[in-house]
């Protein structure tokens, strides 16, 4: 599809009265898994959408392009509106969380799949087996708080169990950011970027806001230690995106990516109901970016052909699950990310800054919360809680009776010891 190729409504008769932002919730037993993670994902993007079109706000002061803003930017927010409140009122904060983690992992897992830049392979690949350890740590604490096995939320489509453990997910805070994608690289590694960074920062955004309100102490420093990584994965994905663009130019790529996003959602929702309102949303998108067009040319004198050549949508993002694919990434579970390129953590020089910054941050183990979490499950429970469809691909990550503290973190752990499942 070539959405330049529609003729959308003006944007001033694209409002939603209350009643149409107020919908039905998704039902938290029935729903589909896949279907509450992209309502988690367009919420997040839609945060950004607007998040950005005030920072066009902030940078530029002409008054008809700020009029022209305020048209569009309403709308993404009656969209959050709506999509924040598909979420149902019994639906808890860890509950929610679940479906965050578990967006992460299979998002992420896509994405690796199907770009072609290696930097941004390696960035996704990265950090998709951090998440991944987030959704096992998180779930441990809702069978610890709950009684609740995770593995019904996430309709056991993805696997919960250890990844890189997220103790060895903090690095120095210069190490991981790779530089931006130019005008020239592929349109689906350009939209990867965008995307998820849309999501990573709305994972981000979320555990910043609800530290404070989860209900124990372990729980709150959990939420804590994740959300100073999720940091780091915005800080990373957000590199990627091509910094020479103008403010407008990447206006056009933001509106472009809800298009795609809202249409890929359309071809690939099994719940009616819903699939009705992305195609809703996605008729809402269409109008924005042809007004988007029409700015970048009449403030820019720019056509929107220089910054989209192939508009064509590349194929549907599609969730699902991705355990073969997480199951080989876990063999790279010692990298760290060492300026711009992922490394071992054995190659590191005795005194480099990721050493430092662990040992700053570590003071004591058993202050870090999201090994904590694990230890004290293992001593309710006499193992941990984890969802296995075989038995872990790395040997060191079998154990159920002791939480890894090492791998990934302490150089004197040798090489790749995992193995393939056969
Ligand atoms: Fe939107
Ligand atoms: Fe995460
Ligand atoms: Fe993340
Ligand atoms: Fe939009």
């Amino acid at each position: 599809m070539n959405p330049f190729d529609t003729k959308p409504a003006p944007i001033e008769r694209t409002f939603e009265s209350f009643c149409e932002l107020y919908p039905t919730p998704y039902d938290p037993r029935e729903t589909d898994p896949y279907t509450k993670c992209r309502v988690i994902l367009m919420n997040g993007t839609e945060f950004e959408a607007v998040k950005f079109s005030h920072q066009i706000d902030r940078h530029i002061a002409d008054p008809d392009l700020r009029r022209e803003l305020a048209m569009s930017r309403r709308i993404e927010q009656q969209q959050q509106k709506k999509l924040a409140n598909l979420k149902p009122i019994g639906e808890s904060i860890l509950e929610h969380t679940i479906g965050y983690e578990q967006l992460a992992v299979d998002l992420t897992a896509h994405l690796a799949k199907r770009v072609s830049t290696q930097k941004v392979k390696d960035a996704l690949d990265l950090a998709l087996l951090e998440d991944f350890d987030h959704l096992y740590r998180y779930s441990d604490l809702l069978e610890m708080d709950a009684g609740e096995h995770a593995e019904r939320l996430v309709g056991r489509y993805t696997e919960i169990m250890p990844g890189r453990p997220t103790i060895s997910e903090h690095r120095f805070p210069t190490d991981g950011i790779p530089t931006p994608l130019g005008a020239d690289a592929p349109l689906f590694d350009r939209l990867a970027a965008c995307i998820i960074t849309a999501s990573e920062q709305q994972t981000m955004n979320y555990y910043m806001n609800v530290t404070g309100f989860y209900g124990n102490d372990l729980g709150r420093k959990l939420y804590q230690e994740i959300a100073m990584i999720e940091e780091q994965h915005v800080t990373q994905y957000e590199a990627l995106e091509d910094t020479n663009a103008s403010w407008l130019a990447r206006l056009l790529m933001h509106e472009y990516a809800e298009c795609y996003l809202y249409w890929s959602c359309e071809q690939t929702e099994t719940d009616e109901r819903m699939r009705k309102l992305w195609a809703r949303h996605l008729e809402q998108e269409l109008s924005h970016l042809h007004k988007a067009a029409e700015l970048l040319e009449r403030f820019e004198g720019t056509d929107w052909r220089q910054v989209l050549p192939e508009p064509d949508f590349p194929d549907p993002l599609r969730l699902e699950s991705n355990v073969g694919y997480v199951r080989a990434a876990l063999l790279s579970a010692q990298l760290t990310y060492k300026d711009h390129a992922p490394k071992p953590v054995q190659e590191l020089p005795g005194k480099d800054p990721f050493f430092v910054y662990q040992d700053a941050v570590h003071a004591r183990l058993d202050h870090v919360a999201s090994h904590a979490v694990i230890d004290a499950t293992i001593r309710r429970l006499g193992h941990d809680y984890r969802f296995e469809l075989s038995p872990h691909p790395v040997t060191e990550l079998q154990p159920r009776e002791v939480d890894n503290t090492q791998i990934g973190r302490d150089p004197r752990i040798p090489g790749y010891t995992g193995v393939m499942p056969g």
